[in-house]
């Protein structure tokens, strides 16, 4: 099985991130040196039931390959009622989320509320291996709070059904994503299947090539998942690559991450139209030019900008 999965992703991989790892990011972030990319989480039932939003989640840009599709979901009911749509899509990897902190997504039994019923990822994980031979993998947390820790029996239960990518965000679902993520979680998990044929990704405050290569070679992780520290920074790809090959890296210049956003914003307008790129692109662009010199005054801009052009005028005054 990991040798199948190998193949498929391979360590430095983008997080799956709702409101960003669309189509547009995963293509800068793999041209940048990403191994594969996590779509952002699609609700079975929406898919089971053709919802035409949901389905263009899961649309890829022109020759994406290794691309792991994640769903979430309460129970196996909804995860098998969607398969032939989900399975339409071709996925490299399906993901189950178990980590979701959102009451929206947790009051109905899904995303982190799994972590309270860890019988249910076995019967999820046994939906999707008795439908597609293809490898299935499963993130969860630590737990449910910090009084009931369960990720090695919630990983336990998933790797006996058959999941043979499993991926802990190291904190607690009460956590949300603030506090520290755990990383003695990840040598603990590490040393529990070592031996066995999982392949195990490590997720929760991964900023800087030196995060990615530590929990690589000493925490003895499969791989990792860049997730808010690639949010305008794709570069972390090739920063981790670099640094794991030669022990340096390099830092992208100013012209280059102006470049780059540009670059990002014009594929989320060929992808999305002008309009719906320009709203949704600003959050990305202000992350892209934080700490520039003039990025106040510029954020102030692109937060007024509402056309390509302007968007375009405001970031190239940075360089
Ligand atoms: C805005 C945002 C959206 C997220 N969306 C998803 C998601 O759709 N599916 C998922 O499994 N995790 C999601 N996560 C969790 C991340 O994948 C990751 O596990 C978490 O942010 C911890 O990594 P970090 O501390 O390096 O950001 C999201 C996190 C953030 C901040």
């Amino acid at each position: 099985m990991s040798e199948d999965a190998r193949n498929i992703v391979g360590p430095l991989m983008l997080a799956p991130l709702a409101g960003y790892t669309d189509k547009a990011f995963r293509m800068v972030a793999r041209s940048l040196g990403a191994d594969g990319a996590v779509t952002e989480m699609v609700s079975a039932e929406g898919l089971a039931r053709g919802g035409e939003k949901t389905e263009g989640l899961l649309e890829r840009y022109p020759g994406e390959d290794r691309l792991v599709m994640q769903i979430f979901a309460p129970s196996a009911d909804p995860v098998g009622r969607c398969m032939e749509r989900l399975l339409s899509h071709d996925p490299s990897v399906i993901d189950i989320n178990c980590g979701c902190p959102v009451p929206k997504v947790v009051k109905t039994g899904a995303g982190s509320a799994l972590m309270r019923n860890p019988k249910e990822i076995g019967n999820i994980v046994r939906t999707i291996k008795s439908a597609v031979a293809i490898p299935v993998s499963v993130k969860f947390r630590l737990g449910w709070d910090s009084s009931s820790i369960n990720y090695i029996e919630f990983a336990e239960e998933a790797v006996k059904a058959g999941a043979g990518i499993i991926t802990l965000h190291a904190r607690t679902r009460a956590q949300g994503y603030s506090g520290v993520a755990d990383r003695s979680a990840f040598r603990i998990l590490a040393e529990h299947f070592r031996g066995d044929d999982v392949l195990i990704y490590g997720s929760g405050d991964i900023f800087t090539p030196e995060d990615a290569r530590s929990l690589i070679e000493d925490y003895g992780l499969y791989g990792v998942m860049f997730a808010r520290g690639a949010i305008g920074n794709p570069f972390i790809f090739r920063q981790a690559r670099e640094y794991m090959e030669k022990g340096t890296f390099t830092v992208p210049s100013v012209q280059e991450r102006v470049e780059t956003a540009l670059w990002h914003l014009s594929l989320a307008v060929s992808f999305y139209g002008e309009n719906i790129a320009c709203r949704e692109m600003r959050k990305q662009l202000m992350a892209y030019i934080k700490g520039i010199q003039g990025a106040n005054r510029a954020k102030a801009g692109i937060g007024r900008a509402a056309t390509l052009n302007e968007m375009k005028e405001v970031l190239l005054s940075l360089i």
